[in-house]
Parts: C-alpha cells; sequence; structure tokens
C-alpha cells in the first residue's frame, strides 16, 4: 500500500475515532482545500451580513433597539475574524481571502444580497437568517477541524442573542398596530424562500456535502439542517401569528414534520453568479470599505515598523 494510502488510511480513522484534526496536523490536501473553501465563505459572509443590519442602526425606532443592533453587528465583525482566523491556521492568508472577496471571486451566503427595506426586515434578519444561522452552526461546533469547532462555540452563543432580539423585534410588530403586523408580515414573505436557501442547494445537488459528511465537518445534510428549520419556524410563525408565504406548508403527521414547497433554485444560481438585488452594492461596499482604510493599514504597519527597529 502506498504511504499516502496509508496516511490517508489512518486519517480517516482518526475522524471516525471523533478525534479533532489540528492545524499542524498531516491531512489530505482535499481536506484542507474544502475547509480553506468553506470556512473563508463563512468568514465573508460575516463580514458582509453587517451591511444590511448596519443600514438600520441610524434609523432604529428606539435607543435600546438601536444599542442591541449595534451589538449585533459588532458581533458579526468579531465572528469574521474568529473565521479568518481559523483559515489562516491552513495556511491561506488574510490578504488573499480579503483580494478573492473583493475581486467577486469569493462567495458569501447569498442571503447577504437581499435588501432591508423597513424595520421588521431587522426582526426578520434576526429571527429567520440568525435562526438558519444557528441551526447550520451549532453541528459546526463539533466540526472535525479543532479550530473551526472552538471558533464555532462562541459564536453560536452570540447567534441566540442575535436570534432573540429578532424574534423579539417581530414579536412587538406582529402583535402592534395592524399597519405594524402588516409590516411584519411583508417583510416574512420578503425574506422566508431566501432564508430557506440558507442551507445550500439539495442534497442531490450538493457537490461537497458527502465527503464533507466523510470528514465529519458537516454532521447533517443541508435538507436535513432545512427541514429542522421549517419545523422550528413554522411553530415560531403561528406564535407570532404571521402566515410563512408557502401555501405547500402543512404538518405530516406521518413524517413528523412539516411539509413545504419547492425553492426557486433559479433564483439561487442567479444570486451566485452576481446578480442579486444587492450584489453589486454589497461589493461596492465592502470595496470602499477597504480603500477607505488603507491609511489605517499603513499606519499601523508604519508604527510596527519603527518600534521594532527602535528595539532592535
Ligand atoms: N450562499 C452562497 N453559496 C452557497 C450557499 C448559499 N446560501 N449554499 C451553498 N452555496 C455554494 C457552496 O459554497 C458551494 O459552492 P463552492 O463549491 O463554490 O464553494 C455550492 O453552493 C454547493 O453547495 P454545497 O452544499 O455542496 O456546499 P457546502 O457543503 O459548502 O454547504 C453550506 C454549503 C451549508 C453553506 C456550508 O458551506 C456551510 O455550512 N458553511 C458555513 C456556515 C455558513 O456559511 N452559514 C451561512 C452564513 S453565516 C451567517 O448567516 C452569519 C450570521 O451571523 C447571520
Amino acid at each position: 500500500m502506498t504511504q499516502l494510502l496509508q496516511l490517508e488510511d489512518r486519517f480517516q480513522a482518526r475522524i471516525d475515532a471523533e478525534q479533532k484534526i489540528e492545524p499542524k496536523d498531516w491531512m489530505p490536501d482535499a481536506y484542507r482545500k474544502t475547509l480553506i473553501r468553506q470556512i473563508s465563505q463563512h468568514a465573508h459572509s460575516e463580514i458582509v451580513g453587517m451591511l444590511p443590519e448596519g443600514n438600520w442602526i441610524t434609523r432604529a425606532p428606539s435607543l435600546r433597539r438601536k444599542v442591541a443592533l449595534l451589538a449585533k453587528v459588532q458581533d458579526e465583525a468579531g465572528h469574521g475574524l474568529y473565521l479568518y482566523a481559523a483559515a489562516e491556521t491552513l495556511g491561506v492568508s488574510r490578504d488573499q481571502m480579503y483580494e478573492e472577496l473583493h475581486a467577486g471571486k469569493a462567495k458569501y451566503s447569498s442571503i447577504f444580497n437581499y435588501p432591508t427595506l423597513s424595520w421588521a426586515d431587522i426582526g426578520a434578519v434576526g429571527w429567520l437568517v440568525d435562526g438558519a444561522a444557528i441551526m447550520n452552526q451549532v453541528p459546526l461546533c463539533k466540526c472535525s477541524f479543532g479550530p473551526y469547532a472552538r471558533a464555532m462555540v462562541r459564536v453560536c452563543k452570540e447567534e441566540s442573542f442575535h436570534q432573540r432580539q429578532g424574534f423579539e423585534i417581530m414579536m412587538t410588530l406582529a402583535h402592534g398596530t395592524p399597519a405594524q403586523h402588516k409590516m411584519a408580515q411583508e417583510s416574512l414573505n420578503r425574506w422566508w424562500w431566501p432564508s430557506m436557501m440558507m442551507f445550500g442547494p439539495n442534497d442531490d445537488a450538493s457537490p461537497h456535502s458527502a465527503q464533507s459528511m466523510r470528514w465529519k465537518i458537516k454532521r447533517y445534510s443541508n435538507d436535513d439542517l432545512r427541514q429542522k428549520f421549517v419545523d422550528v419556524m413554522a411553530e415560531q410563525a403561528a406564535v407570532l401569528g404571521l402566515t410563512i408565504p408557502d401555501p405547500d406548508m402543512h404538518w405530516n403527521a406521518d413524517r413528523g414534520h412539516y411539509d413545504f414547497g419547492t425553492i426557486d433554485w433559479k433564483e439561487f444560481d442567479e444570486i451566485l453568479r452576481g446578480n442579486g438585488p444587492c450584489n453589486k452594492e454589497r461589493l461596492d461596499a465592502r470595496n470602499k470599505a477597504w480603500n477607505d482604510g488603507a491609511w489605517v493599514r499603513e499606519a499601523a504597519t508604519a508604527f510596527a515598523a519603527k518600534r521594532k527597529s527602535a528595539t532592535a
């Protein structure tokens, strides 16, 4: 048996034995590559995800809502930094990840290419988007790659606050005046299907899932997590007194789950091609922030170099 096959067999035995793989351990190139792919995209999603919500910080309806939203957006920045740091342990540089994002070559979650049109959208994003993120991220706390799993533990604690503050906004509006209820329902109508797309394509159309599950990067399939999301959100929408915009959704006692309608994968594919409502706006904002911040990076680099030469 070739040495490579022996190494791969030993690696898989470690995965099967639930051992954590650490950056300095031997790993198949393909394992490293798919982790860099997934973790860098996850990090980009956190950073780009700040934009739709940041759009409402100055327009929050009360100081309490403003403080909660500020804290959430700041948390997302921190999540991005943990994840870029986790990706760097695999040998990719932060600058390289940034360059790929700014050049439009890197993916980030499709959900962040939709506009936040009303204050209720901030509630729907917290409730649905962070709700979906928690479904998908809690299993990642058990990911086989150590740095990713450990980053997720802290992220998930903060996501729970994000989801609760979103749900509370939706509760206030849905049980408020008729105009507020209408605003909450319109927001749910706009954010429901894009949130369903966050879990990725159906399992039979997912090129990565099977291998990612063998390597215990993924613990559940896209469709299993999506079903879990639907089952929880259907009940929460009922508590809010809001209607999920899916006429095919109904409880299936035989399955013990909610049946639901078909996702518009053409819309999903268009977003991934860069043709969503806000793709260009998001990339322009990230590039502007990068360019506007150049002087800070230059000053910090110059200061570090000066201090190094002074202490040499
Ligand atoms: N948006 C953009 N691209 C998506 C996507 C989505 N919603 N779902 C899938 N894709 C892409 C995949 O990246 C892959 O493309 P690639 O080969 O160019 O990377 C392709 O579609 C096929 O999808 P797969 O299901 O085969 O790919 P994965 O096995 O990587 O599964 C995933 C996709 C479930 C999103 C997985 O990558 C994952 O769990 N990522 C980490 C968690 C994450 O990114 N969550 C969402 C954003 S974070 C967030 O919401 C922050 C919160 O604070 C608001």
